[in-house]
């Protein structure tokens, strides 16, 4: 079976969308029957629901090149982010969060939300659809707790060159959060390479699952000194020890956990991360390089505007172009079978593995065809 023919949406439309949501596979569709069936057929198989939820933790850090005691399964990037805000202490001198301009605003809400317990949150301006070093270099100081920043940015596409923006930090004493949503699935990513000291994403985008299942990664000796405040059941040492007279935080990363798994969405999940690390990380950046490539060397050779950069080191799978009108643009696509997003002005078309260069040849002609919403 070839791997596009695990995705039937292929038989109607053209997908170009997964920087949202990943396009739906056969396994996925299994993954969930596979979930009825067994509370189906074995009533209330909690110890099986419970090992699943360990089976994700190792997929998670399978991905990262982490341990699984680095990673809490959380039901959204939102709650891990949020756990690991509530375990920071801004009582001090050390108060500043970094936070740059091309952030998911989950992120930012959050921190803003700190500021309530003695945080402040300085923001890294963008200059067009790129952040330079220099600015990072200008916030990050030796009162800054953190710098939150993201893979690549949602809006245009921009990738931060996150090696560097971690020296930065580091060289201050500051930690770093990674938002890694818009590239898991799309390249290998290596915590221990990145050196990052927390990092986030979930499996509803190129990890091609759905929602509910996401999960956050704790470097493993910064986490017995953090005590997040978001507690529950299953962020207890002994999930079944069932003492309401005291809190024993778990040794180990599964102390930003909260209440009861999603476990429909982590069969989901591992579905999708089953098929992702099947094909693998390194063959799947390869062929959206390729197809990236395509889309940026087709529209501009008709004289359509990238609002990301073009330089491929400097951008990830999501590819988006200027428009007038970008919710129209988006509908007419649609009518035409096409799927793709938009934010700000910019209509995101974001390819995967599954997609080829019939399908960039299918949208630029259409693009052609509606190219008076383009700028
Ligand atoms: C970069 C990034 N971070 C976070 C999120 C969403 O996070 P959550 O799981 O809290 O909804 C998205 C989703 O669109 C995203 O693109």
């Amino acid at each position: 079976m070839a791997f596009r023919d695990h995705f039937p949406i292929f038989e109607q439309k053209t997908y170009f969308n997964s920087c949202s949501q990943g396009a739906l596979s056969t396994e996925v569709q299994q993954a969930y029957a596979q979930y009825l069936r067994d509370w189906d057929e074995k009533g209330s198989p909690w110890e099986l629901w419970v090992e699943r939820s360990e089976t994700a933790r190792q997929a998670f850090a399978g991905l990262i090149n982490a341990d699984p005691n680095e990673v809490a399964d959380c039901t959204s990037v939102s709650a891990g982010v949020s756990a690991l805000a509530s375990a920071l202490d801004f009582s001090g001198e050390r108060n500043k969060i970094v936070v740059s301009d091309f952030e998911f605003p989950t992120i930012a809400h959050i921190w803003h939300a700190q500021a309530r317990r003695g945080a402040r949150v300085a923001h890294v301006p963008a200059a067009g659809n790129v952040i330079p070093l220099e600015r990072f270099a200008e916030a990050i100081d030796e009162r800054t707790k953190l710098v939150s920043i993201t893979h690549v940015c949602f809006r245009n596409g921009s990738r931060l060159d996150v090696p560097a923006i971690v020296e930065l930090a580091h060289r201050k004493g500051a930690l770093v959060l990674l938002d890694a949503y818009q590239t898991l699935g799309t390249l290998p990513v290596d915590v221990k390479a990145l050196k990052v000291d927390f990092l986030a994403g979930g499996v509803l985008k190129y990890l091609l699952a759905s929602a509910g299942l996401a999960f956050i990664y704790i470097r493993k000796d910064l986490v017995p000194d953090l005590y997040p405040t978001t507690m529950g059941w299953f962020s207890q040492a002994d999930i079944f020890a069932m003492d309401i007279y005291a809190n024993t935080p778990s040794p180990t990363a599964r102390r930003f956990e909260s209440g009861t798994p999603p476990v429909p969405s982590i069969y989901a999940g591992v579905a999708g991360m089953k098929l992702i690390q099947s094909v693998g990380l390194e063959k799947i950046r390869a062929e959206i390089g390729e197809i990236t490539g395509a889309l940026k060397e087709g529209a501009m050779r008709r004289g359509f505007n990238l609002a990301s950069p073009a330089d491929p080191d400097k951008h990830g799978a999501l590819i988006t172009l200027r428009s007038h009108k970008v919710d129209l643009l988006v509908k007419r696509l649609e009518a035409e079978g096409i799927i793709t997003s938009s934010r700000d002005n910019n209509l995101r078309v974001s390819p995967h593995f599954y997609n080829n260069q019939r399908d960039v040849d299918v949208l630029m002609d259409c693009l052609t065809k509606h190219k008076e919403l383009l700028v």
